[in-house]
């Protein structure tokens, strides 16, 4: 992967795994933004919005934007081995686990910190919020104990750990528990913080926080790519990052049935569309992180345009209409985050309302290839 600050990026750029999706536009060749006025760059800070509250169907809690995790409240992977050794072995092959021991070592990564400065990779607060996983206990300073982790994507776990395993007592076992136990079981873990992957959206949102940099500085004066351009949840889910054990207790890594990842690849868009709102709503300056971040939200507009033409679903309408009332421009912070944090919640009601059985247009575009 190469880090590039060259404006061109986004057009040369091609989308492999979208190569399926004829019908799907890829970034745009010329420009669809307004640009009013290029401000110069004060330090960008990466988006930090506050919570929101969702009516999340029969549940009531707080939906938030996917945030680097919360040092106090991370347990870290000793204390999920005992109940997910073969997750943590799939894990430890990926570039997520391998990223602790290899960046700070790249010499692509020690130019983008000698540009902005900062004395080390592993300790710098502006690297550790993608790279790595941080833990603190009380009373002292984090410090880094893994790369991207289990944590990192299913969100710091203190709160929700007893609860999310919990099927109604010691004695009861999955299959025995009850239908409504389960829901509220689920319902309980989410408000308590998870990114429980029973809603797609929200293990998405996760993936999307790292994979589009909503950091100015760290793109237009660092180098550092404006995002992953590429990223398409089903492909980027389905292959080497894989570890569904839960249904074999264990045995064997499931792959998902067609109805679930159409859902996971029309909630990957909207998540995509919600993540470039909020990096193009800090855009200050028309240079490659700004230009870039509005056309990825372009492009995730007409791809859910696609989408609501293929499939009857009004919550992807509400989403188009969320869109058309905000301008892709620089400084307009307060409306793009306004409309992002409304995309969250259409996301997430997407996720949860659909089993996909009535998404089944979307199959010959469902990606096969798997990264
Ligand atoms: C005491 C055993 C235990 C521990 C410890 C544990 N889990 Fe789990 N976890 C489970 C069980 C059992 C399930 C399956 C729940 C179900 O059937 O819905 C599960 C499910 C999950 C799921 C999927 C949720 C779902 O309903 O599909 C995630 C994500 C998860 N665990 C993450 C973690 C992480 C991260 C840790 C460590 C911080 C952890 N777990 C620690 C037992 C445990
Ligand atoms: C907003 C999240 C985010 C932040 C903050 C961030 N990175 Fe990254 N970085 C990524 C992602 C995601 C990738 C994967 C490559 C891609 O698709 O852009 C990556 C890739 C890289 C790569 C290429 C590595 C490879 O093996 O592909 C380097 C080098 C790098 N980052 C250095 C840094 C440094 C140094 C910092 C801190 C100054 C930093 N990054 C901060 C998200 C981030
Ligand atoms: C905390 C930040 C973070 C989160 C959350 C995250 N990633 Fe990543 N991801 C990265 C970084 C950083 C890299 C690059 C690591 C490296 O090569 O040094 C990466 C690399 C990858 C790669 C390898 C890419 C390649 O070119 O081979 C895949 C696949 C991937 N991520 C998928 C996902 C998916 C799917 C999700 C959500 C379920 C996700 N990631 C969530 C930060 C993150
Ligand atoms: C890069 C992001 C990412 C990381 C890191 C990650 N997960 Fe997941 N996890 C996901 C996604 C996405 C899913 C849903 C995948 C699917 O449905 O195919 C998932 C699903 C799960 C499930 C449910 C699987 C099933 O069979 O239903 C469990 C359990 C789980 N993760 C535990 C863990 C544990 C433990 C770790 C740490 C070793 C971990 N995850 C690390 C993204 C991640």
């Amino acid at each position: 992967m190469s880090i590039s600050s060259n404006v061109a990026r986004p057009q040369a750029h091609s989308l492999p795994v979208m190569h399926c999706l004829h019908s799907f536009p890829r970034l745009p060749r010329v420009f669809s933004i307004v640009f009013i006025a290029a401000v110069v760059s004060q330090s960008a800070v990466v988006a930090q919005t506050n919570w929101i509250s969702a009516e999340a169907g029969k549940t009531d809690f707080q939906l938030h934007p996917a945030k680097p995790v919360d040092p106090s409240l991370v347990l870290g992977n000793e204390s999920c081995v005992k109940c997910h050794a073969p997750e943590i072995t799939v894990w430890k092959a990926t570039p997520h686990a391998k990223t602790f021991d290899q960046l700070h070592r790249q010499p692509e990564a020690k130019q983008i910190a000698a540009k902005l400065g900062l004395r080390s990779i592993k300790h710098s607060g502006r690297c550790v919020a993608c790279h790595y996983t941080q833990q603190s206990a009380p009373g002292e300073s984090p410090h880094v104990i893994a790369g991207v982790s289990c944590e990192s994507c299913h969100g710091e776990a203190k709160h929700w750990v007893d609860v999310h395993h919990d099927y109604g007592g010691p004695n009861i076992s999955r299959l025995a528990e009850s239908a409504g136990h389960k829901a509220d079981r689920i319902a309980k873990s989410v408000a308590a913080g998870m990114r429980n992957p029973v809603n797609a959206y929200l293990v998405a949102q996760s993936c999307l926080r790292c994979h589009t940099t909503a950091d100015e500085e760290l793109v237009n004066v660092g180098g550092h790519s404006a995002g992953s351009l590429d990223f398409e949840f089903v492909s980027w889910s389905q292959g080497t990052i894989r570890h569904n054990f839960v249904a074999s207790e264990g045995r064997s890594n499931a792959t998902r049935s067609n109805e679930k990842l159409r859902v996971m690849f029309v909630a990957g868009m909207i998540a995509e569309l919600e993540a470039s709102l909020r990096a193009t709503a800090v855009a200050t300056e028309k240079a490659t992180f700004g230009i870039t971040s509005a056309q990825r939200a372009s492009r995730a507009t007409k791809r859910i345009q696609s989408v609501a033409q293929k499939v009857d679903e009004p919550i992807l309408s509400e989403i188009l209409e969320v869109v058309a009332s905000v301008k892709l421009k620089l400084n307009n912070q307060d409306q793009l985050t306004q409309a992002a944090d409304r995309v969250a919640k259409l996301g997430f009601r997407f996720a949860e309302k659909n089993d996909g059985t009535n998404l089944s247009a979307l199959d010959p575009f469902v990606p096969k290839g798997r990264k």
